[in-house]
């Protein structure tokens, strides 16, 4: 029998039990996978009500899945939103929101301190739709509110932001957004719904590379998002279903199961996060890190307002130049130089040479994303390990 979820419960609880959990028609523990591409209709009326939404259930897997349909509950229930909508990938959760709140000849203000592939949608792709993205340093929220016109549909920001870890005070922009009548978008990837939940802040609309810390184990590509029924229903139907930047029934299962484990795994890679940004701060080869857990932290007191942790991301500058960067990637063992972040693995990378190529040399100075800006995602491993790591590494400087 599924078991009754007491919301009051711990998150750990929630993440482990879900909202419901076992699977009712059999008593699965674990949900299962509806590897199907289409669904049969009982008969031909049945098939017509379907699509003319008069009747209840699956039709087609780009439209709708039963594994797709339990994570995307999962996922609402621990947001604190009314629905959630799964996508193929994180990019397609932004490129799909964006179509779902903008036409074209109206714009959207972002923060300028984003994912590289997402600053490559705003600048590359939105302006050939006839969408304006004004990207602003939003660490300074007077720089969002003066970009904001009668032709702005939304705000969009990164907290804590990649690559560079700086913040944005979520119940501000929120206000902000509010007043001019629009809505606020949120990418949740690097806290995570277990250290920030945005739209209990104010927020309207949290998404995810789901890719990341929900999933857990580098294993798949994904995109989450999290708001009311309306705006879900509105993205689904006027955007995801034609579009088609679906996830498939087996990634949903497998983010399922990371999310069992997302509260134990995010509760490690805060603690070691600390230990390795305590641990460059002090390094005689290391210029500056930058991590919300530090004290000199610029905004130290906000991620203490709206972050449980700290998270597992930390950025960091070596001192010298990009040849001293180099020979330190190139020397390390235990940690992987690779993309992506949020896996069980420490992952480490230069961001302005790979995930913010799509930076111009300006735009990277307008960010605060310095040229010797490197950012490692802190694993799970023995925190002794990766310290180990990282200064023979440095010691090779
Ligand atoms: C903060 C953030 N948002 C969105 C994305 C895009 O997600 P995906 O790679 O799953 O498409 C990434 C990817 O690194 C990211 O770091």
């Amino acid at each position: 029998m599924p078991h009754k979820v007491d919301e009051n419960w711990g998150f750990a609880s929630l993440t482990v039990h879900g909202s419901g959990g076992i699977d009712p028609l059999t008593g699965a523990v674990s949900p299962p996978i509806y590897q199907s591409s289409t669904f049969a209709f009982k008969n031909a009326q049945h098939g017509e009500d379907l699509f003319k939404g008069e009747a209840a259930g699956y039709i087609y897997s780009r439209l709708g899945n039963p594994t797709i349909a339990g994570l995307e509950k999962e996922m609402a229930f621990l947001e604190k939103g009314e629905a959630g909508l799964a996508f193929g990938s994180g990019m397609s959760a932004s490129f799909n929101i964006c179509i779902s709140l903008c036409s074209a000849g109206e714009n959207f203000v972002s923060s300028n301190t984003i994912y590289g592939g997402t600053h490559a949608l705003h600048k590359k792709v939105m302006p050939r739709l006839g969408i304006e993205p004004r990207e602003v340093d939003a660490t300074d929220l007077n720089n969002i509110e003066k970009a904001i016109d009668d032709k702005t549909k939304y705000i969009f920001i990164e907290t804590p932001a990649n690559p560079n870890l700086s913040l944005v005070d979520i119940e501000v922009c929120a206000e902000i957004a509010h007043r001019h009548d629009i809505l606020l978008v949120v990418d949740n990837t690097f806290a995570t719904p277990y250290l920030q939940q945005p739209l209990t802040l104010g927020a309207d609309i949290v998404m995810h590379s789901a890719t990341k810390y929900i999933g857990g184990h580098g294993d798949c590509v994904a995109g989450l998002a999290v708001s009311t029924k309306e705006f879900i229903n509105h993205c689904r139907k006027m955007s995801l279903n034609d579009t088609g930047g679906v996830l498939s029934p087996f990634n949903a299962w497998l983010l399922l199961r990371g999310l069992k484990t997302l509260t134990v795994r995010m509760d490690r890679h805060c603690e070691n996060g600390m230990r390795v940004a305590q641990f460059l701060a002090f390094h005689p080869k290391v210029e500056w890190v930058s991590y919300p857990g530090l004290r000199y932290h610029p905004e130290h007191e906000l991620a203490k307002k709206q972050m449980r942790k700290f998270g597992g991301m930390i950025a960091f500058g070596i001192k010298g130049g990009r040849e001293e960067s180099k020979r330190f990637l190139d020397n390390l063992n235990l940690c992987t130089l690779a993309v992506s972040l949020g896996d069980c693995d420490t992952l480490i990378s230069h961001p302005s040479s790979t995930t913010h190529s799509s930076y111009t040399d300006e735009e990277l100075a307008e960010a605060n994303i310095a040229p010797n800006l490197i950012r490692i995602s802190v694993g799970i491993e023995d925190c002794s390990d990766i310290m180990d790591d990282l200064n023979q590494a440095l010691r090779k400087i």
